[in-house]
């Protein structure tokens, strides 16, 4: 039988990804090729993502990167069985680029569309690795906008075990970053300057640590990062370089110690020895040798997704797309209709 192609779509925030998948059978999808434009680039001068720029941007780069995708996979559109993008979570104008060119193109091709949540993306992304993990596992969601537990019994299968009552850890990550100085987002950029940096120079609150629940508060993080960076000078005068890799190191060292703490709260509540690290703080080397050593000491397997598809891709919403044309369960639509849904809850309706 012909396998199934998936083309996918996201654009929910900074990133613009296009990517296909082909489904055969039982076989594990396979990634074809995909083609992805960040504009972190332009959106540093602004400190952060500005909607209407993002919007825009998406509109320049989509079908570029269609163009892109099927020459790499030597296809061409008419070859696509199936157009899926992501729905939500995230920039409502953004979102709308790329839902308005995936249904556009499924309605002009006569294929079903498929919308797909942005986080089932990433916490299935480690599907797309050579060592993908079996079901049912504990993920660790850690994004920009998310910080979550859940507990994945199949696809779509998800059961929230606790979230950040306040800020995400990426979040985290990139206000402290900015307080040192860094630019946008600053995550990448205090991990690289806490290398060089004592993680125990600076004492940092952990929040919730002994709340006894997987649960997270980053929010109070920023405030005591910013009271330490007055203290080394970071508001006017020059401070020296080590103080600030030691408050980047310590900063790192907070959020780190309170990502694996729950996470193998997590692990225990749910009664499970497999754990997914999924979203763009999953790329950080401290938090995946931080857990990679508690989890080996307790028997857990930890699966991550290759380093390049952490952040934002096309490639993890065809993958999404494509567990559940496999499965049977995707509902896609053919009425040329569609909807974001800028706010959505990961298992909500
Ligand atoms: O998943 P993602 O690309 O976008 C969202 O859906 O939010 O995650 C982006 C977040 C940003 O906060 C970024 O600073 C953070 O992931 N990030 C990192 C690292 N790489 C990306 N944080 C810490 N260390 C990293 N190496
Ligand atoms: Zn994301």
């Amino acid at each position: 039988m012909k396998p199934t192609r998936v083309l996918g779509f996201e654009s929910s925030c900074d990133e613009t990804g296009v990517a296909l998948i082909e489904v055969d059978g039982d076989r594990p999808p396979r990634l074809v090729a995909q083609a992805l434009h960040s504009q972190i680039a332009m959106h540093q001068a602004y400190g952060g993502v500005v909607p209407e720029l993002a919007s825009r941007d998406h509109v320049r780069r989509v079908l570029p990167l269609t163009r892109e995708v099927l020459a790499q996979a030597g296809l061409a559109l008419q070859d696509v069985d199936l157009i899926a993008y992501t729905q939500g979570p995230g920039l409502a104008g953004a979102l709308l680029v790329g839902a308005g060119v995936a249904v556009s193109l499924a309605a002009a091709l006569d294929v079903p569309a498929l919308p797909i949540h942005h986080l089932e993306g990433h916490l299935l992304s480690p599907f797309l690795s050579a060592d993908p993990p079996e079901f049912p596992f504990v993920a660790l969601l850690v994004s920009g906008g998310h910080t979550q537990l859940m507990r994945v019994d199949d696809v779509g299968a998800y059961e929230m075990l606790g979230e950040t009552i306040d800020d995400a850890a990426g979040e985290a990550f990139d206000k402290s970053a900015k307080l040192l100085g860094l630019p946008y987002p600053g995550g990448p950029h205090l991990a690289r300057m806490a290398e060089f940096g004592n993680p125990e120079a600076f004492a940092l609150p952990r929040p919730l640590l002994h709340s006894g629940k997987p649960d997270f508060s980053f929010a109070g993080l920023k405030t005591a990062v910013l009271t330490q960076a007055k203290k080394i000078g970071l508001d006017g005068s020059e401070p020296c370089e080590q103080a600030k890799a030691d408050l980047a190191a310590s900063t790192q060292a907070a959020i780190v110690e309170v990502l694996v703490k729950k996470s193998l709260l997590a692990l225990k509540e749910a009664g499970l020895k497999r754990l997914v690290v999924a979203g763009g703080v999953g790329a950080n080397a401290s938090l995946r040798e931080r857990l990679n050593a508690a989890c080996a000491k307790r028997g857990v397997r930890v699966h991550y997704p290759e380093l390049q598809l952490c952040t934002d891709n096309g490639a993890m919403i065809a993958m999404a797309a494509a567990l559940r044309v496999q499965r049977g369960t995707a509902q896609p639509r053919r009425d040329g209709g569609f909807e974001v849904r800028p706010r959505w809850e990961l298992g909500a309706a």
